[in-house]
């Protein structure tokens, strides 16, 4: 998204500017250590970091982590943040949690990996099917594996090619996701790197367009729709219209594709994500980030029919058959494993899931009054833990309306801003997500900040 010159309609751009480069000039004079580290980082790494396009996210330096603990993590300057991104969803179950400290110390203590499967695979196969009602599960280290894998089984038993996904999607990085519209409407490769011809593989139609989809699926050419339930990477949530979920599922079995809902984030709002809160119906489910705690693990199910194509990898005499195209040394490892079995039946528990339900309503309550105290025209959302903020009164159906009245620079104030007062909320148009250890104390804290400079950009 291109970073417009020009601040949400609704406040003063000049002031935004102002505010920014203050804030901007306040964090870089009290992070002396983590410039320091960037430079040296310079020397030995793209970029200074780990992954090139991190320093991307950010218009100030990376705060470098020292160590972190239940919603807090501290930076090697000595600031301490509440943490609302939580590593992009991944974090979710917090930093340190005890339940996952034991699991993984007792595994590593006994072997963390054979390329052999352990009991754990069982208890966690289990366990995801009673959440999300498949049957089947495999597994990978992340889910853009999960979703890459889910593709090329729904290859196999459509004998179709192409993948359809929404606009304003983000499924991962792997080639035939990373495609959007161009100027001219048509398909382009997202980044550099990727093949021209990508585009081919993949069909792009907006969110809550039960006419384009049909449209699209008409051809019969079309394996797997990849979508989240309610996209989640966009500058505002977009929730499906009422009926949007019925029509995308009649339509994909009319046509004899098959459907992937991927619960990489959705996951957060309660065991089986919104496949089970919904009541849907999907052929395949992808997930990966919190399931397993932050360590490593991404997994996908499916129906029996579906499972059935890989069933049949071995012959009646153990010979290997025409193998589908899954697998690496490292996937479905036994510390994953044990991660994710502590994880969900330790950690993500009923009571959990119900106290950031929660306080993520206290939230969106909290910023919601802010707004209407001061005045703005803005909506904020709330999905289970998540909550957060588009620049108009309504919320967004599409991406095209999300585009329309994102902000990027009203958006990093906003994380700087908090920044500088203990809360970090990284990653643009994410919004604030409340993690299985917050207390009130945290969303007081989030909702301080947030109230302080509402009053300032529109004193
Ligand atoms: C919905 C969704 N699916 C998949 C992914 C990819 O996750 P990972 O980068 O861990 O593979 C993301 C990452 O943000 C996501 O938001």
């Amino acid at each position: 998204m291109p970073e417009s010159d020009l601040a949400s309609p609704s406040v003063d751009p000049g002031r935004v500017r102002e505010l920014k480069n203050r804030e901007d000039a306040r964090f870089h004079a009290e992070h002396p250590r983590c410039a320091e580290l960037l430079a040296r980082g310079r020397a030995v790494m793209p970029n200074g970091v780990p992954m090139a396009w991190l320093v991307g996210s950010y218009h100030h330096i990376p705060p470098w982590v020292a160590d972190a603990q239940g919603t807090r993590f501290t930076d090697v300057d000595g600031h301490s943040y509440s943490d609302f991104n939580i590593a992009d969803m991944s974090m979710f179950c917090g930093y340190a949690p005890e339940p996952l400290l034991r699991a993984v110390a007792d595994r590593m203590a006994r072997g963390n990996q054979f390329l052999l499967p352990t009991e754990d695979a069982i208890d966690v196969s289990e366990e995801l099917g009673r959440r999300y009602g498949l049957p089947k599960w495999q597994y990978t280290l992340s889910a853009s594996q999960a979703n890459t894998e889910a593709i090329r089984v729904a290859r196999v038993v459509t004998g179709r090619n192409k993948i359809l996904l929404f606009d304003g999607k983000y499924h991962g990085h792997f080639d035939q996701a990373l495609v959007e519209r161009g100027p001219d409407g048509s398909l382009v490769p997202e980044e550099r790197g990727l093949p021209a011809d990508v585009t081919r593989q993949t069909a792009l139609v907006p969110f809550n367009a039960e006419a384009e989809l049909a449209r699209a699926l008409e051809a019969r050419d079309v394996a797997l729709v990849l979508a989240e339930p309610a996209m989640t990477n966009n500058h505002g949530l977009i929730l499906p219209q009422p009926g949007f979920h019925d029509a995308l599922r009649k339509l994909t079995r009319e046509t004899g594709t098959l459907l992937a809902l991927d619960e990489t984030h959705t996951q957060v709002v309660g065991a089986g994500g919104l496949t089970a809160a919904w009541g849907l119906t999907p052929d395949l489910v992808t997930l990966g980030k919190s399931i397993a705690g932050g360590v490593p693990f991404g997994a996908w199910g499916m129906t029996d029919a579906i499972a059935e194509v890989l069933n049949q990898e071995k012959g009646a005499d153990g010979e290997r058959l025409q193998l589908v195209a899954t697998g690496g040394t490292l996937f479905g490892n036994a510390l994953s494993m044990a991660a994710a079995r502590a994880t969900m039946f330790e950690i993500l528990t009923p009571e959990a899931y119900a106290n950031t339900q929660r306080l993520g309503e206290c939230l969106a309550t909290g910023m919601r009054a802010a707004v209407e105290r001061v005045g703005l025209p803005w909506h904020i959302h709330h999905l289970g833990p998540r909550s957060g903020y588009t620049f108009r009164p309504e919320p967004v159906r599409d991406a095209d309306e999300a585009r329309a009245c994102s902000d990027e620079l009203l958006t990093r104030l906003i994380r700087i801003w908090l920044a500088n007062r203990g809360v970090w909320e990284a990653i643009v148009g994410a919004g604030p997500v409340v993690s299985v250890p917050a207390a009130d104390a945290d969303v007081d804290a989030y909702l301080a900040g947030w109230t302080e400079l509402l009053e300032a950009l529109t004193r």
